[in-house]
């Protein structure tokens, strides 16, 4: 497995695999590597196996998406276990930028803004986060050149929104949604569990939960979205809400009712606090 550094190593790389008519499967991760992580790696071999191309992953938190300096202090790194894991899932070649001006050099003024899609959920309450998500996603786009990039529905806003850029700049390749992994109880996978004291790991379980409940009040005929969510405040104590939401999945603007979702399909979305971590969490409501 490659280790990359700089700019320089991974554009040399991507120019010997080119010559070579060899394809890329790309992962870009901010470490902390789990099994969410290692489930986007799967599904990018699977696309690339090790006889057509190379698996590659960047590990790399990106400052310019954290609105709050604590909480980008706070994000745990581990490289040396990230290495380990992604070797033993096959990885090739990994880009773990040295130094943040590398891929921001001081003269740097060009941001990715993709308009709409961020009024809502995560966009409304972390201002500029989608914007520092889409300028480093197309930075690593241009570098990489994947065939196929592979990101998680658990960042389902996120997944909407790069696969509107990838669209709308003609990156080339294809964006690949993967299913979100759980831990056994249910709760989503992140590397922000790591964070949680017992206490509040356990009170996390509020939020799956409360999400199958949705689905059951949906399968029960409840279409319309006051109805659907309501009680959450209650249901999700003692975690704290930043919002639950109910939008179409498509457009991702709230709805009245699911009826209302112009493709039919209507995501409920939810952001809350526990112990002061923040976790996310969604279900596509469909059928
Ligand atoms: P990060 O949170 O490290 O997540 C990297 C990728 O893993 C994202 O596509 C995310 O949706 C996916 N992922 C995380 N948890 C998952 C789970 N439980 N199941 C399935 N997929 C999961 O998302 C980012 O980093 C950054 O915003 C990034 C895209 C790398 C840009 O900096």
């Amino acid at each position: 497995m490659k280790v990359l550094r700089t700019v320089a190593e991974v554009r040399a790389w991507r120019a010997e695999l080119a010559r070579a008519g060899r394809r890329v499967a790309f992962v870009p991760t901010m470490g902390y590597l789990h099994q969410g992580h290692v489930q986007l790696m799967h599904e990018g071999r699977k696309r690339v196996p090790a006889d057509a191309g190379e698996l590659a992953i960047s590990i790399f938190v990106n400052p310019a998406q954290f609105n709050d300096a604590s909480d980008l202090a706070a994000y745990p790194r581990d490289l040396d276990g990230d290495l380990a894991k992604a070797r033993s899932a096959g990885v090739d070649m990994v880009y773990r930028p040295d130094d943040p001006k590398e891929l921001y050099p001081p003269l740097a003024s060009t941001w990715v803004e993709v308009a709409g899609l961020d009024e809502h959920l995560c966009g409304a309450t972390r201002p500029g986060h989608f914007r520092g998500v889409c300028t480093i996603v197309c930075k690593l786009w241009q570098l990489v050149q994947p065939d196929f990039a592979l990101f998680g529905q658990k960042d389902f806003q996120q997944l909407a929104i790069i696969r509107r850029m990838h669209a709308d700049l003609f990156l080339g390749g294809e964006v690949v949604g993967v299913p979100t992994v759980r831990e056994p109880d249910g709760l989503a996978m992140s590397s922000r569990n790591a964070r949680l004291a017992p206490e509040d790991r356990r009170a996390a379980l509020a939020i799956p939960r409360f999400l199958s409940e949705v689905r059951s009040r949906y399968a029960r005929g409840e279409r319309d979205a006051a109805a659907l969510i309501a009680g959450s405040e209650q249901a999700l104590k003692p975690g704290e809400i930043h919002y639950v939401s109910v939008v179409d999945a498509d457009t991702l603007q709230p709805v009245e009712s699911t009826t209302a979702s112009s493709g039919g399909r209507t995501l409920v979305a939810l952001a809350a606090f526990f112990g002061g971590v923040r976790l996310i969490d969604n279900l596509v409501l469909e059928g």
